[in-house]
């Protein structure tokens, strides 16, 4: 099968080196030529465990490879994916579905023989019912099928959550192109993937419904863990007793700072958005957005009182500014609240990130970034354990600190409250 990706950001470049590594030939496209010029030179311009290497080893024995010409590498190929960006709309909440159009009409006059054109990016409910009319104002409907395949990939377990998903979702009636997808993935079905077709409308909302639905379970003990420091439980209990039912399930219930990233904060606005297009109100939804965004307030005003109100000139070291682990990703971080809101009360802000220096911060007052753990942390009156690095698991305050007492703000509960607070450091987590 002859494969093209469009549009070489997380989404079409992770799929299309794991396509190719399972056997495919694939061609990446982008418009961005010097992207598309470090790609063949092996420099991956993401940062994903693993992506490198497979990138790699697929573009030497020529199953993968890049190009700027959309034209051409649509006309060579039987399978079109679509992945470029569906960012939220500037001033307003819907997906600014632009450049799908735009490559839309670019594929429009390169149809030369059947090819099936698939979205990948995340797009709202009939985005493939307006894609299929614009192909046929100049194609025959013989010539092309369009599907939707929502990707459900998460950032730093990328090329584990494609090698072995928990459903591969096809969303076509036509019989022909369903057949030409199930063959395409028959390598991850035989591996025990659940393989679910629907009609195309379905599989869009599926993806833009399952996004919503975790932003909401991690919402749910979010604010379970607000009640849990209240009454003086421990909301890791919790989780364990609310997943260990099977209708619950144990993932995403992990208390923490505001969920963030690419998808949770832009599909939230999104689903909603097309509800309201549809006269739906999806009140939850509503809800779950609200209350993360006032997420971020809840734990600054902790981190006041931690300080006893007197943020000016105290001294606080993040570990870790991005949304998650394992991914250099800055979008929608709760970090970009909470810093910038504790550098204009006057604090000396320093932070240590396995991803290194944070742009989004160079123009913040007494923000500066150290490259390590160490010197993060020195004279510090604050330590604030933003994202859970594996790095930041096993740190040894006690060798650290050198006889300085910091206070120690725990925002993913990685440490044993009992074994810090030992060790002489006023220790602080979420929800206990
Ligand atoms: C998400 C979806 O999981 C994936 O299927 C989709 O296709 C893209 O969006 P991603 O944004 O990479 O993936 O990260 P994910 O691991 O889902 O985490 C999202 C946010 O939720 C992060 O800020 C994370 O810290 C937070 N989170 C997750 C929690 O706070 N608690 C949890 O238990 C799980």
């Amino acid at each position: 099968m002859k494969l093209c990706m469009i549009g070489t950001g997380y989404v079409g470049l992770v799929s299309g080196v794991c396509f190719a590594d399972l056997g495919n030939e694939v061609i990446c496209v982008d418009k961005d030529l010097n992207k598309i010029n470090s790609l063949k030179k092996g420099k991956v311009p993401i940062y994903e465990p693993g992506l490198s290497e497979l990138a790699i080893k697929n573009y030497r024995n020529k199953r993968l490879n890049f190009s700027t010409d959309l034209k051409k590498s649509v006309k060579d190929s039987d399978i079109i994916f679509i992945c470029v960006g569906t960012p939220t709309k500037k001033g307003g909440s819907s997906a600014d579905l632009s450049q799908i159009y735009n490559v839309t009409n670019e594929i429009s006059s390169s149809i030369n023989r059947f090819k099936i054109i698939i979205t990948k990016s995340t797009v709202p409910v009939t985005t493939g019912d307006e894609i299929e009319k614009i192909l046929s104002r100049k194609n025959n409907k013989k010539k092309f099928s369009v599907v939707s395949n929502p990707e459900f990939l998460r950032e730093g377990e990328a090329i584990r959550d494609f090698s072995y998903p928990d459903r591969i979702v096809i969303g076509t009636n036509d019989k022909k192109a369903g057949k030409i997808m199930k063959n395409l993935y028959s390598p991850l079905i035989s591996k025990g993937a659940s393989y679910l077709q629907t009609s195309r409308r379905a599989a869009e909302l599926i993806k833009y419904a399952s996004n919503a639905f975790l932003a909401t379970k991690i919402t749910f003990i979010n604010e379970i863990a607000n009640l849990c420091e209240k009454t003086g439980i421990n909301v890791e209990d919790i989780s364990i007793g609310m997943g260990l039912d099977k209708r619950i399930g144990s993932r995403f219930l992990r208390a923490g700072p505001a969920y963030g990233g690419s998808c949770f904060p832009k599909d939230t606005k999104a689903i909603i958005s097309t509800a309201d297009k549809f006269k739906t109100n999806l009140s939850v939804v509503k809800s779950v957005i609200k209350s993360n965004e006032n997420r971020s307030k809840i734990l600054l005003d902790r981190i006041y009182r931690m300080l006893n109100k007197k943020i000016k000139n105290k001294k606080i070291t993040f570990l870790g500014v991005t949304f998650k682990a394992n991914t250099d990703d800055m979008r929608d971080s709760s970090s970009l609240k909470m810093i910038p809101s504790l550098s204009k009360k006057g604090a000396i802000i320093k932070y240590f990130d396995p991803t290194g220096y944070k742009n989004e911060f160079s123009k913040l007052k007494n923000v500066t970034n150290k490259a390590s753990i160490k010197d993060a942390v020195q004279s510090a009156d604050l330590v604030i354990l933003h994202t859970e690095w594996n790095d930041f698991k096993s740190i040894n305050f006690k060798n650290l600190a050198k006889g300085k007492k910091f206070i120690i703000f725990d925002m993913r509960n990685l440490y044993s409250s009992s074994k810090i607070k030992q060790q002489g450091f006023k220790y602080y987590s979420v929800g206990k």
